[in-house]
């Protein structure tokens, strides 16, 4: 869209896809592949420090959407591994030297996370009232400098220093700039997530502003994701421990679960354009049918972005769009060695206080609103994990009351 509104045949197919799996790949966005391929090179690097590195960058015990995270059912499993590890036998340790970093400590999914640059640099103090004049700020101070504001802008970290990211293999020792990238990525994928909503509010009858009513203070965030190789080709370590095998069953790559805010943008290495990495035998995202199975998702035009919904769009359509489970499963065993997949999300959504009430569009079929005076804050990983952790729950308690959240609202919107 350039001014213009979208035409029929792009609404029409907009909302035949949202109204069955709620995915689709969108080309034509503009986005500099160069940048996307700079951001994920950046990303390997980072993932290639050493863990203690890493650490260094863990924001809240990996609860806020900022820095170093590991999902906390892949902290048990890697506490898991470390000690089956520590078991082998010496022999069978040496079998261990895998290159990559991650894997070696047995980890299954990692990912950096930044929120809005403008407002979360780390050059602004939210606490700061001087800050609070910055042109970035289009909402009142206090929607930012709340304690509740503090929860959904809290200041990005990046690496620095000691722990500066270089190019894995890089004989210079040249430095990536991972937060310059993020920035840049971050900025694009936010203008791309602006024209989406535009096109989604024309389809479902409303202004072509619609949308840009809720997002002046929106707090998305974006990760780079890193799915290290894995080991289980490895003798010594090839699952024949049965609770590590049941764990590795059970912990995916990413578990299955629904997106908390309004639409996701994906993009991952093996559909950069000139890949040719990408096998089935690898592992890679899955959604679930209305009949559900479980499908790859697959012919993803290179350069393209995979676009999701979640659930708050959902509530907004009143269950009409749909917000379709996914996840990330393992590698074959016979590939799983030189199995790495590194991918980028931008999760977009509004103001943290933005009313989320169904479009007329979608009640007038008879159907009333299943919720009532919801808020974002209600409906987005950082507003539901910040009220169970205010509630005493731990971080790895909080963060399956969040999925199941989710679930009960995905579910309500399906009967
Ligand atoms: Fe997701």
């Amino acid at each position: 869209m350039r001014g213009e509104p979208p035409d029929a045949q792009l609404c029409a197919d907009i909302a035949a896809a949202n109204e069955s799996t709620g995915f689709f790949a969108l080309t034509g966005h503009g986005v500099d592949m160069n940048l996307v391929r700079t951001c994920l090179s950046a990303g390997a690097a980072f993932f290639d420090l050493d863990q203690e590195e890493k650490a260094k960058y863990v924001v809240q015990n990996m609860t806020m959407g900022r820095g170093y995270e590991i999902s906390p059912e892949h902290q048990d499993y890697m506490a898991l591994f470390t000690k089956v590890v520590m078991m082998s036998s010496e022999q069978e340790r040496a079998g261990l030297g895998h290159p990559e970093g991650s894997t070696r400590h047995g980890i299954l999914s990692e990912r950096f996370m930044c929120g809005p640059p403008s407002i979360c640099g780390t050059d602004l103090s939210i606490s700061s009232s001087s800050s609070s004049s910055s042109q970035s700020r289009r909402r009142e101070p206090e929607y930012y400098d709340s304690d509740l504001g503090k929860a959904f802008f809290g200041p990005n970290v990046w690496p620095c220093g000691s722990s500066a990211v270089v190019a894995p293999g890089s004989a210079s020792r040249a430095v990536i700039p991972l937060r310059s990238n993020m920035e840049a990525l971050y900025e694009e994928l936010d203008r791309v997530a602006r024209v989406i909503l535009r096109v989604f509010a024309v389809t479902l009858g409303e202004a072509e502003d619609f949308f840009d009513r809720v997002v002046d203070g929106h707090h998305s965030n974006m990760q780079v994701a890193n799915y290290p190789s894995q080991l289980c080709a490895r003798p010594g370590l090839d699952y024949n421990n049965d609770e590590l095998a049941r764990q590795r069953d059970l912990v995916l790559r990413k578990k299955a679960h629904v997106d908390s805010g309004t639409i996701t943008l994906l993009m991952a290495d093996d559909w950069m354009p000139g890949s040719s990495t990408w096998r089935r035998e690898l592992g890679g995202l899955q959604l679930e049918t209305r009949e559900g199975v479980w499908v790859d998702v697959v012919d993803v035009p290179p350069g393209a972005i995979l676009v999701n919904l979640g659930t708050l769009m959902s509530v907004y359509t009143n269950g009409r769009w749909k917000s379709t489970l996914h996840r990330v499963v393992h590698p074959q065993p016979a590939v799983a060695e030189d199995s790495r997949r590194l991918s980028i999300a931008y999760f977009h959504k509004t103001d943290y206080d933005a009313s989320i009430t169904p479009v007329s569009s979608c009640i007038r079929q008879g159907k009333p609103p299943m919720f009532e005076a919801l808020k974002a804050s209600d409906l987005t990983r950082q507003g539901i994990m910040r009220r169970l952790l205010v509630e005493g729950l731990s971080a790895s308690e909080a963060s399956n009351r969040y999925h199941e959240v989710l679930q009960r609202i995905r579910e309500a919107q399906q009967e």
